[in-house]
């Protein structure tokens, strides 16, 4: 083939105006946005418990079917929280292939991560991992439950039992997913969800904390505010400062009314995708796993470098150029991150699969910037750089 592939990085016209980003970035409308302001306005009331605040609590409370459910300023304090809360003690063993502030939040609470490697196929823990990494100074698993699937917290809670451990998970891609025992949120001693931007639940900044545990709950109370409180529920050693505000949950109100309209979306997206994507060699889509219900979340897909012709990394560049902010979500494995890297503390055996993932795995954009038509657009950059992968693997080592 002598024709250059008309495609950015060989000097062709983007395929996109302005980039394309990965997050579900689903906004109200400016009606109902001003509307839900105007009320804070007219209340004169920002923070600490406002109506706002107590109504999506109650309607959260409603939708995962759990006894407590608490607004927090971020899930990687709602998850720094539940560590403190559980007095736990040494090590909480947890998977390498998970965002760093699932670890980061445990060593804030003074403990170490534990890590362990995932199923090559699913992305999730590895039960196996968990029983052959097992030590005396571990007191906690914490489950992630990853790209709108789940770790199987019902098989979890068995294991936590049998190893005497508490269990809790990480959440934050799995708000709405379902599996046959129930709704995600209700498992373990407690779940904790991120309402970032870029979640199908979004409160601009946010998350909560859900448990049936009603003593758990309390202590989380005490830990939620920077102050005691005028009648102080029970002492603890240590406050966080992770309220929510009314602003924040007036757009997670408006967000979860929503919530059906843009799973079904994120859904319609995923199947297209799917179909797109079927017939290029080299690249697999990864299937939300082990869930009967999936937010679809994110785009998760496996580029197989040998069968497609390029690395992931030189895909990334290639779409990059058309404006396609792609991610390599995550790199790399967090047993090679700053603070845990060559520390046999942290990780006592190699996590092949997390390192293979780390460099196969590749994030592509959906939610509400994505429309059928991006889909179909960005089909033909991954068919169009597969079919001229040698010459474009010549111009980018
Ligand atoms: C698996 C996982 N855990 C925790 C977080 C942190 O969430 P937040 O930004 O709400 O602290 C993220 C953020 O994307 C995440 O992907």
């Amino acid at each position: 083939m002598n024709t250059r592939p008309n495609l950015a990085i060989f000097g062709a016209p983007r395929a996109f105006d302005t980039p394309l980003p990965v997050g579900q970035l689903y906004f109200p409308s400016w009606e109902r946005y001003e509307r839900a302001f105007r009320g804070i306005f007219e209340r004169q009331y920002y923070n600490n418990n406002g109506p706002l605040h107590e109504q999506l609590e109650c309607r959260l409370r409603e939708f995962f079917g759990v006894k407590h459910v608490l607004l927090v300023s971020n899930a990687t304090l709602g998850l720094m929280m539940v560590a403190d809360a559980l007095e736990l003690t040494g090590k909480v063993l947890m998977p390498a292939f998970t965002f760093i502030a699932s670890a980061q939040s445990v060593s804030r609470a003074g403990l170490a991560p534990l890590f362990c490697d995932i199923n090559r196929n699913t992305h999730q823990i590895d039960v196996d991992q968990i029983v052959r990494r097992m030590d005396e100074e571990v007191s906690a698993i914490m489950g992630v439950n990853l790209w709108g699937g789940t770790c199987q917290p019902q098989i979890l809670e068995k294991l936590a039992n049998t190893l005497g451990v508490k269990l809790y998970f990480d959440s934050a891609h799995a708000f709405g997913c379902a599996i046959e025992e129930g709704k995600i949120g209700r498992f373990g001693q407690a779940e904790v969800f991120s309402f970032h931007a870029t979640k199908i639940l979004n409160a601009s900044e946010g998350g909560c904390i859900c448990t049936n545990d009603d003593d758990l709950a309390l202590r989380l109370r005490s830990i939620r505010p920077s102050y005691r409180e005028s009648t102080p529920l029970v002492p603890v050693v240590r406050v966080a400062n992770a309220r929510m505000s009314e602003a924040q949950a007036a757009v997670a109100l408006m967000s979860l009314e929503d919530f059906p309209e843009n799973r079904a979306n994120n859904e319609k997206l995923y199947r297209l995708y799917e179909c797109r994507l079927r017939d290029i060699p080299g690249i697999r889509l990864v299937e939300p796993a082990q869930v009967l219900v999936s937010n679809y979340q994110y785009l998760i897909c496996e580029i197989d470098e040998v069968r497609f012709g390029l690395s992931r990394d030189q895909l990334l560049e290639v779409l990059k150029a058309e404006n396609v902010i792609a991610r390599r979500y995550f790199y790399p494995g967090l047993h090679r991150c700053i603070p845990y890297a060559n520390d046999s503390r942290f990780c006592t055996e190699p996590l092949i699969h997390t390192d293979e993932l780390c460099h196969s795995c590749l994030q592509l954009p959906i939610g509400a910037r994505v429309s059928a038509q991006v889909v179909e657009k960005i089909g033909d950059i991954l068919a169009l750089t597969q079919a001229n992968a040698k010459w474009i693997g010549q111009r980018i080592k």
